[in-house]
């Protein structure tokens, strides 16, 4: 490789991280090699067909294919880069440990990989690049966390905070070319070794998962005493040791990454022989914050029995069509259980989320949904809930009632729409 010249880059795992990974890559100027094992997501990619919805990630593959080849061929990608990003995904097991099977498989491909570098991207419990170093002798080895979030992942690429690089000590060459690699997007870059830069993910994600316990908690004691969370989380957050971000209380946090690595993490120091108390209460406090809206309903509507109820969003966030624990999945369950027919209308999740949901009936539109229930849940912040016409939703609607599930909507102008508004922390406002 000629001095100047970009070195080419292996990904093998071509999920949601590795297909940013591989894309945003290849914006930088880099040939990349993209292996999957499933040859119709290699197909569709090499075709320029993204299924993801990650605002840009399609364009990027798009615009970047003369430098992106796909492939399930793994010799391709050995022979074309020396630095592999292994970004398979690591999914719970049904004991909450993470699934290590898809990365075992990797390593297994990798005994004679040479002179390659290893650059770990799959979330892992802190210690499994020391195993995979002890099967993998030959070959170089880097810890690099990802910390991309859903819907905003292309823009967290190109500008992180942070780059976290775990390298195991006496061979820091590998991390200075991660490190490289990385340079031309800034961001503080912390290295350290392999087990620390574990461990950063698995603590940064439970500390969020934290954070959003918390205000949940706080928002639910606002509730009986009167106060409004949003002013508390506003003066909280002016605190520059608290700071602003992840104090918004909702109905829980879901998605691939927090349930996950909460629960890993937990586990991760039970099996070590530590008992991490903090994180049972972040689990616990996030399930009943699922629960707690249908309290909400039932209390504005009595038993819900042949109640017609409309959930305005599926997804675990907006911006995104990813229902992996979305808490809308514990809320149907819940309406259903409780006798009550549940219509849902998202904007993109419905059609991944329609087998998850095999009760629940799909609409076409918000207004669809709302036409005829008795009460409306606001799941998911998608910004176009905002520009629903209140005013006609509600007279289409069996009663005038919405709880804010995300403290989204206008309470004010709900009201003056002739709505019962109910969020989560805040004073319930009434028609106006
Ligand atoms: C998260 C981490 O932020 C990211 O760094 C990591 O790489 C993957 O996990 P993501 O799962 O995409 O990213 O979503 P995020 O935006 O962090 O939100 C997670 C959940 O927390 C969502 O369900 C969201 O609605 C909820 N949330 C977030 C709150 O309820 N309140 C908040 O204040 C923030």
């Amino acid at each position: 490789m000629s001095e100047g010249e970009k070195a080419p880059i292996g990904v093998i795992g071509v999920g949601w991280v590795g297909l940013v990974t591989a894309a945003c890559f290849a914006e930088l100027g880099h040939e990349v090699f993209a292996r999957d094992v499933v040859p119709e997501k290699v197909e569709a990619l090499s075709r320029g067909e993204v299924t993801i919805h990650e605002p840009g990630l399609a364009e990027l593959v798009v615009s970047n294919a003369d430098r992106l080849h796909f492939t399930t061929d793994m010799e391709e990608v050995l022979d074309s880069a020396e630095i592999l990003f292994v970004c398979v995904d690591t999914p719970p097991t049904h004991s909450g440990d993470a699934d290590l099977s898809r990365v075992r498989a990797v390593v297994s491909e990798l005994t004679d990989a040479g002179s390659h570098l290893l650059v770990m991207k799959s979330t892992v419990p802190a210690g499994t690049g020391e195993t995979i170093m002890g099967e993998l002798p030959g070959v170089g080895y880097v810890s690099c966390p990802e910390f991309l979030k859903e819907g905003t992942a292309v823009q967290d690429f190109m500008h992180p905070d942070r780059v976290v690089i775990g390298v195991p000590e006496g061979r820091e060459e590998g991390g200075r070319r991660v490190a490289e690699l990385y340079e031309p997007l800034g961001g503080d870059l912390v290295m350290t070794d392999v087990t620390s830069a574990e461990m950063v993910k698995l603590a940064s994600n439970a500390y969020l998962a934290t954070r959003i316990s918390f205000i949940n908690e706080i928002a639910n004691v606002c509730e009986e005493v009167g106060a409004d969370v949003t002013e508390v989380a506003r003066g909280m957050g002016l605190d520059e040791r608290i700071g602003p971000h992840f104090l918004r209380p909702g109905i829980g946090f879901g998605g691939s990454c927090f349930p996950k690595d909460v629960s890993a993490l937990k586990l991760l120091a039970g099996n070590s022989g530590y008992h991490f108390q903090l994180l049972n209460a972040v689990i616990e406090v996030n399930e009943l914050q699922k629960r707690r809206v249908v309290n909400k309903l039932i209390k504005h509507l009595g038993p819900l029995s042949g109640r017609r109820i409309a959930l305005l969003g599926l997804a675990f966030k907006p911006d995104t069509d990813d229902m992996r624990e979305a808490s809308s999945l514990v809320l149907a369950a819940r309406l259903a259980s409780e006798g009550a027919e549940v219509v849902a209308f998202d904007p993109v999740a419905m059609e991944g989320a329609e087998e998850m949901l095999p009760g629940v009936e799909m609409a076409d539109s918000a207004l669809a949904a709302l036409e005829g229930a008795d009460a409306a849940v606001l799941v998911t912040e998608w910004p176009e809930f905002r520009d629903i016409e209140w005013q006609a939703a509600g007279a289409a609607m069996n009663r005038k009632l919405l709880i804010d599930g995300r403290n989204f909507l206008d309470p004010a102008g709900m009201a003056e729409a002739g709505f019962t508004w109910e969020g989560v922390g805040r004073a319930e406002v009434g028609p106006s």
